[in-house]
């Protein structure tokens, strides 16, 4: 796990903390009480502010209220809707009590506890009912009636909403308490609806029926006042008495001011109300009817009660003061520890961060040591390579100057044997194997000549020593004329040569001649070098401007075997040799670019293994210096000119030649020299026919094709190698009892070793005398003959033995048994034999022949007749039974061949025997 996912692990983990924390608040509630008012007056407000504050006192409670507007059926939703909510208690105030009381019953029955305040039902199932007595009320309005009235007097009732138990109990107090007074007469009775407006109509109607009025008894505040307004309109205000209920403090300021002449108090009560659904809800112990006391208030008292309730409204909005305090306090509070835990997250995650830095910072510092420690020791590494290459270069640099120093000193003897070798090519005298040799040393005299000259010239460049003796000379020209050397190659090697030179009139440029033309010869030896038989050369020549100059390009293409990329990269190389192919010393290219750049030009390759090679050059036409005539120049081309071609002449591709003139035994040499081939085919001509090969490949080919008695190998070859093409003719049945010699221009024990691991059977060192390879060779054929008889020997020629190859001895098994097992047989072939071994009848026929000395009919009639033999000597058959039992049809012809085979009859060793036995 890394540094960032365990950050985001703990990031994850504080917010989590954090949301608990938040989410303590605001609690789940303990309870919810619902309260269905009937209406929305002063009256209920009060109550309701009362509820509200008497919570405060009960954390965990929540109080819902809704108000129905004087609408019974509104309010009968509206209880439906607190029951669906889930409330713990319901507290109603119904409108009406018979439109209410089936949708209390119905909430009382479902188990919600319901408390009925001020208004009742016709109903008792409920749980507790708080409020006045509103039938004493009416009592207490009756009595008043009479006393302010002295027993007599004319009155008018304006009552609730019908139907309201208030309403009817107040009325029905009075009226019991009237009952008394006979002198007390209600002129009128209207419903009003606890409302003023309704309660000033209806009283204005009344005024217009009743012209003496002594007193207007209201069942509320609200309703006197309406009738006062009505009276009033009418200017009878003052000769009427308005008493209400409910005596709330506007009202007792009309009492005061004689508005009213009395009010009822009627309690709101609703921090009793609250209290006592507290109790329901808790299980403590509560009282059913819950009656609340009343008090008349008029002129006497209203005073008093002015101040008491101005001394309550100021504590109630003390205590309201104080709640929004609180509420504030609280918000304040919690967004204040909200804010302290974000802070402790802060802090939290700024420590953990602060923790990843420091480790940040601690891995980085040990990355950056550990980092500069291993760039000292790559620093080191690299001190010490620059030192080497130095070291390399130095020993290369002495290297050279040993190779220049031994060409110079090489180069006088090698003029001086040159001289009289061609002096001696001349003479008449020579018989034809004497001019070849002569032609031998000529030759590699003047290729050693060219290699010693060319180190000489690369050595000088190296030491910037080799300058540039420019002439002006028409370059097309010059091209065709030293291109033309190699058209008769061309035609001994028969390669297609194609010359495309610039044909412009104009063809002029100043540039180094001689080294031009050696540059040409190296690139044409080097192509036809590496170009097989009716393969093409081309070399191309043409004038082409680049950056307002004039430039040539000269392009020698071929055909031929190609290199691989990883050997292209190196071509220009200084001694740089592809493989173990000796196709040269490897200067000849590094001079090549060593010229190119003397006329600061370009050299470019391209090649592709197995497909041919181009070389490409570009030089600008006009080299700066000083310009000589081009006849005054020294010029000593001819030694390269020779050199290149002997050379390139040398490492023919294709040389196989096969000539079996007639001679026993056949030899195959396989060398890419071509010269070391005609040398030794010359010493070998006289007692062999002698095959040759190129490379391995064709060796290869050759003597599976000839099977021939000895193999003569060079090592280093092109296309495929002396180890591997003796390990191959080692491998192949047809091939493996060969004996092969190797021939090395080295004399290496690591070499022979090798050369031995591949089944080589001789080694022979470069250079070697013509006797010595004679001599060892004649000694391997012979060896190879002694094995052949020594196979040859026995039951049948073919026994154990101790040398030999493992493949032969193998061979010579199998082809035992198989004639063993089927020599009964009469129709048992050559031909199946050599099936069963995997031979065509040529190749049977050979490698019996070669191998134990008998072509394979004969081994098959030799193994008949020494079977037969042995049964006529160990068994009493006759000599029919005998000649059909080892596969002979006819006994007359079994006599025949034993007789040839054995020098007498069988019926004359029958006859001996049975002498010898007598
Ligand atoms: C308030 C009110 C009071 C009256 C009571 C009777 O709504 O009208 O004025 O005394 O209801 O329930």
């Amino acid at each position: 796990m890394n540094l960032k996912s365990i950050f985001f692990g703990k990031l994850l983990l504080c917010g989590g903390f954090l949301l608990t924390l938040a989410s303590c608040e605001p609690a789940e509630a303990e309870y919810v009480i619902g309260v269905s008012q009937c209406s929305q007056d002063e009256w209920r407000t009060q109550m309701n502010r009362e509820i509200m504050r008497e919570s405060l006192f009960f954390p965990g409670v929540e109080v819902k209220i809704t108000s129905a507007n004087d609408d019974s059926r509104k309010q009968i939703q509206d209880i439906d809707s607190l029951l669906k909510q889930g409330v713990d208690l319901l507290v109603v105030a119904p409108n009406e009590a018979e439109s209410m009381t089936p949708i209390i019953e119905k909430a009382y029955r479902s188990g919600t506890p319901v408390v009925l305040v001020d208004r009742k039902t016709h109903s008792s199932r409920y749980t507790a009912y708080i409020g006045a007595d509103n039938r004493e009320i009416g009592r207490g309005i009756g009595n008043y009636i009479q006393q302010r009235l002295g027993g007599k007097g004319n009155i008018v009732e304006l009552t609730g909403l019908t139907g309201s138990t208030p309403a009817t109990e107040r009325h029905q107090g009075m009226m019991e308490e009237l009952a008394k007074s006979p002198g007390i007469e209600v002129l009128a009775t209207a419903s009003a609806g606890w409302r003023e407006a309704d309660a000033e109509r209806a009283f204005d109607s009344i005024l217009t029926r009743q012209p003496h009025i002594d007193m207007v008894i209201a069942q509320n505040d609200r309703m006197a006042l309406g009738a006062y307004e009505a009276a009033k309109k009418r200017n009878r205000h003052k000769d009427i008495l308005f008493v209400g209920v409910d005596a709330l403090s506007g009202a007792v300021n009309l009492v005061r001011e004689g508005v009213l002449d009395a009010s009822f108090i009627y309690p709101t009560a609703g921090d009793s109300l609250l209290q006592l659904a507290m109790h329901i809800l808790r299980g403590e112990p509560y009282q059913k009817e819950n009656i609340l006391s009343t008090a008349l208030v008029n002129s006497e008292n209203a005073r008093v009660m002015q101040m008491q309730t101005k001394h309550i409204e100021t504590l109630d909005r003390k205590i309201e003061y104080l709640d929004q305090q609180l509420d504030t306090f609280l918000m304040r509070y919690s967004s204040q520890r909200i804010l302290l835990w974000a802070c402790l997250l802060i802090l939290l995650l700024a420590g953990m961060l602060l923790v990843i830095l420091v480790r940040a910072f601690w891995t980085k510092k040990r990355l950056n040591e550990e980092l500069s420690a291993q760039k000292t020791k790559l620093e080191d590494q690299r001190d010490q390579l620059i030192a080497l290459s130095h070291q390399v270069e130095e020993a290369t640099r002495a290297k050279l100057a040993f190779f220049t120093n031994v060409s110079h000193d090489i180069r006088t003897p090698l003029t001086l044997i040159s001289a009289p070798v061609e002096q001696l090519l001349k003479s008449r005298n020579l018989d034809e194997q004497e001019h070849f040799l002569v032609n031998i040393i000529h030759k590699n005299v003047t290729v050693l000549l060219r290699l010693a000259n060319q180190i000489m010239d690369f050595r000088k460049y190296e030491n910037g020593k080799l300058t540039l003796n420019l002439s002006r000379f028409q370059l097309g020209t010059a091209m065709a004329e030293w291109a033309d050397s190699f058209k008769a190659l061309s035609y001994r090697k028969h390669i297609h040569f194609l010359c495309r030179f610039a044909s412009e009139e104009q063809t002029e440029v100043v540039a180094d001649a001689e080294k031009l033309e050696r540059i040409l010869y190296n690139l044409l030896s080097n192509a036809f070098k590496f170009t097989p038989e009716n393969g093409t050369v081309t070399v191309e020549q043409v004038f082409f401007e680049k950056e307002g100059k004039r430039w040539f390009r000269l392009t020698v293409t071929d055909d031929g075997v190609g290199m691989s990329a990883e050997h292209v990269q190196h071509i220009f190389d200084r001694f740089y040799q592809i493989g173990v192919h000796p196709g040269g010393s490897g200067i000849g290219l590094a001079l090549v670019k060593a010229f190119v750049e003397l006329h600061h030009g370009q050299i470019q390759v391209d090649s592709d293994s197995g497909k041919g090679t181009r070389f490409c050059i570009e030089i600008p036409t006009e080299q700066e210096g000083e310009v000589h005539s081009l006849d005054t120049l020294p010029r000593n081309t001819l030694n390269f000119k020779e050199g290149a071609i002997l050379q390139a002449e040398q490492h023919s591709l294709v040389a196989a030649h096969a000539e079996v003139t007639g001679k026993e035994k056949t030899v195959l040499v396989i060398d890419d020299d071509q010269d070391i081939r005609a040398y030794v085919s010359s010493f070998l001509k006289k007692d062999y026919n002698v095959l040759e090969a190129a490379n391995g490949q064709e060796g290869l080919q050759l003597a599976m094709k000839y099977v021939p008695d000895a193999v003569v190998c060079d090592v280093m070859m092109p296309v495929m190698d002396g180890m591997e093409c003796c390990r191959r003719l080692k491998q192949e049945l047809q091939t493996c009892h060969i004996p092969v010699m190797m021939l090395t221009a080295y004399d290496m024990a690591e070499q022979k070793i090798k050369g031995y691991q591949c089944g080589a059977d001789s080694y022979i060192a470069k250079p070697f005398s013509a006797e010595l390879l004679q001599v060892r060779l004649s000694n391997l054929i012979e060896n190879r003959k002694r094995l052949k008889d020594f196979f040859a020997e026995g039951a049948l020629p073919l026994t154990d033995t101790t040398e030999g190859h493992d493949l032969d001895q193998g061979f010579v098994e199998k082809l035992r048994t198989l004639i063993a097992r089927n020599l009964h047989r009469a129709d048992f072939t050559v031909e199946e034999l050599g099936e069963k071994v995997g031979l065509s009848r040529v190749q049977l026929y050979r490698k019996t022949k070669s191998l134990c000395g008998y072509p394979p009919n004969e081994l098959l009639r030799m193994a008949r007749l020494k079977k037969a033999a042995s049964l006529l000597a160990s068994t009493e058959k006759t000599i029919s039974e005998v000649a059909f039992e080892v596969g002979f049809n006819s006994p007359s012809y079994f006599a025949k061949c034993y007789r040839e085979y054995f020098g007498e009859n069988p019926t004359d060793f029958l006859k001996r025997k049975n002498q010898s036995d007598q």
